[in-house]
């Protein structure tokens, strides 16, 4: 590429005024005037926040980008955007990803840029740069953050889906308070985001199987420091990209998002990654629906042991090969051809990986488990779909019917559901409504509702549980979640009375509300929404123009992009 076609040349290439002005603010900060001089400018789109504790070592990370773009004869240039911390964020830090998308996406068509390094780690930090990224359209890399160190409590490895068991063994009186707050210490103990296969680790494999990351990228350990050195040859790789012009969309085909979902369900990814794929699918205008989900993941085993679905962590994912010996392992069921960030096909990025340790990695002939990742549900109870994972829930409930306990928000989920004389029982089916994109609002990740305190007294661990929230990619149980339409927009959700009667058949891939049509439709009839509605501001534009979560829960004006080019030029 010519110095003359470098997009930042539209700025710091001009004479007179305009140059002037665009050089000499930037000089303020040292840079000497070669460094304007057709240099591909490389944005660096940071993450860091101390609020986000996930993100909390990207400064470190942001300066071996840096090293690499100077490397390779660009020119560096580090940007904020909004930090989407997943533990502090009230009421929930997904009500604020497409903001962070418009922040990140106006960000870089506003700027000096030829190429961006997203710098992603904690769960909404992901998919928000990428979706507002891809409505851009420059050449773009990944870098993610990288995953904690394994954490270690009374001689057993633990993480963040042990917090659900902590908690229901405090509330069972099986651990005392002291023993929690010992434990805290013990699960965090190194920079990085959560070290199962949650959502932030489910976010970085699906960003190397798309092929937006160098190979290696999703699980090398953020304390490990061939986290830098993936960072510094990212930031070479960028100034590359620019010169060969890859653009984003040249990665983000059909094909590689049939591969994303593959490698998903191989991996018992998050069920979060449903609703964050098709919304990156929507901004750069791939056709994706959610039965594209299940149609694409059936078949496909599970092949990564690790936490949630089963024993083990990132770090220990990334000793045994990594994403590259995962995806050797599903060859056969890939698309070959992709081309990736690296310049080349997705196939030769991981070809010569191997696996190291087959208690972490399978194989197709020999997988840990044969059910698919994800399911998609359909029937009365969720017309436009719901979302399951039958790898992390119980075998004997994947068919099952029971009696409907019914929570109308989760206040008074809250409120009730230690209550000793609810009438709950082992066969119950705990339903809970107003917690999707527009009734919470940003449909929080409480769909993996807590058992009651005297059903887990009498051993029981599992319930059927539906909402048309979201489940943390760490928590686990047969929860059924995404029930679209959701109840704040009067889908039969909404209508579930206690004591109705639900049926569940995965196998099936069916959920009904087994009530006569006529008695729906007379509730339906009486039906009143309930859920709190914002006077003003973002959260108000969010609930007048959030999608459901079958369409990926984007804002219904933020489909597509509207590229590069900045319309308006003032001076
Ligand atoms: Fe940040 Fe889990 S809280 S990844």
């Amino acid at each position: 590429m010519s110095e003359k076609t470098l997009r930042s040349q539209d700025w710091f290439g001009r004479s007179g005024k305009d140059g002037f002005i665009y050089r000499a603010w930037m000089k303020n900060q040292g840079i000497p005037d070669e460094e304007f001089r057709g240099k591909p400018v490389i944005g660096i789109c940071n993450t860091w926040s101390e609020l986000t504790p996930c993100n909390a070592h990207f400064r470190e990370l942001a300066e071996s980008v840096k090293k690499g773009v100077i490397a390779a004869g660009g020119f560096p240039l580090e940007f904020p955007v909004m930090s989407l911390g997943e533990t502090l964020m009230k009421p929930t830090a997904m009500l604020y990803r497409n903001l962070a998308s418009m922040d990140t996406e106006e960000s870089i068509r506003a700027n000096p840029m030829d190429g961006v390094v997203l710098l992603c780690g904690c769960d909404k930090t992901t998919p928000s740069l990428v979706m507002g990224a891809a409505s851009v359209d420059l050449p773009t890399i990944v870098v993610s953050g990288g995953p904690m160190l394994t954490g270690k409590y009374e001689g057993r490895d633990i993480g963040t889906s042990d917090i659900w068991r902590f908690s229901d063994a405090v509330r069972s009186g099986q651990m005392s308070q002291q023993e929690l707050t010992v434990a805290e210490a013990c699960m965090c103990r190194s920079q990085g985001h959560c070290a199962p296969m949650g959502t932030a680790s489910t976010m970085a494999c699906m960003v190397e199987s798309l092929g937006l990351s160098l190979p290696e990228n999703a699980a090398i350990p953020a304390a490990d420091s061939r986290r830098k050195v993936i960072a510094q040859l990212s930031g070479k790789r960028i100034v590359e990209m620019v010169k060969e012009d890859l653009r984003m969309s040249h990665v983000l085909t059909r094909k590689a998002f049939e591969n994303a979902i593959i490698v998903n369900a191989a991996i018992g990814g998050s069920t979060n990654f449903v609703i964050h794929l098709l919304a990156i699918a929507g901004r750069i205008g791939v056709p994706l629906e959610l039965a594209d989900f299940d149609r694409i993941s059936a078949g496909i085993p599970l092949i990564a042991n690790l936490q949630p679905s089963g024993k083990h962590f990132m770090e220990d994912f990334y000793y045994a090969g990594g994403l590259p010996a995962l995806m050797s392992s599903l060859h056969e069921k890939l698309h070959h051809d992709n081309l990736t960030v690296s310049g080349k096909s997705i196939k030769h990025n991981y070809e010569s990986a191997r696996i190291w340790n087959k208690d972490v990695i399978a194989t197709l002939d020999e997988p840990f488990k044969k059910e698919t990742g994800l399911v998609v549900l359909r029937g009365n109870l969720c017309a436009d779909g719901a979302v399951m994972k039958p790898s992390a829930a119980s075998p004997e409930l994947l068919k099952h019917k029971g009696k409907a306990i019914v929570f109308e928000n989760i206040e008074d989920f809250h409120s009730r559901i230690d209550d000793p004389t609810l009438p709950v029982d082992k066969d119950s089916v705990l339903v809970l409504k107003n917690v999707g994109p527009v009734g919470y609002p940003g449909m929080p990740e409480v769909g993996n509702m807590s058992l009651p305190k005297k059903l887990l007294a009498a051993g029981i661990t599992d319930l059927v549980r539906i909402s048309d929230g979201r489940m943390s990619g760490t928590g686990f149980g047969t929860v059924i979640l995404h029930v679209s339409p959701e109840a704040a927009r009067g889908g039969t959700l909404a209508l579930v009375e206690n004591g109705d009667l639900i049926s569940l058949d995965v196998d099936a891939r069916s959920l009904e509300l087994l009530v006569p049509d006529m008695e729906i439709a007379s509730r339906r009839s009486r039906w009143m929404a309930s859920h709190p509605l914002a006077s003003r501001g973002y959260v108000q534009l969010y609930q007048q123009h959030v999608t459901q979560a079958h369409e990926g829960a984007d804002m219904d004006f933020l489909r597509g992009g509207s590229g590069d080019k900045v319309t308006r030029d003032s001076h």
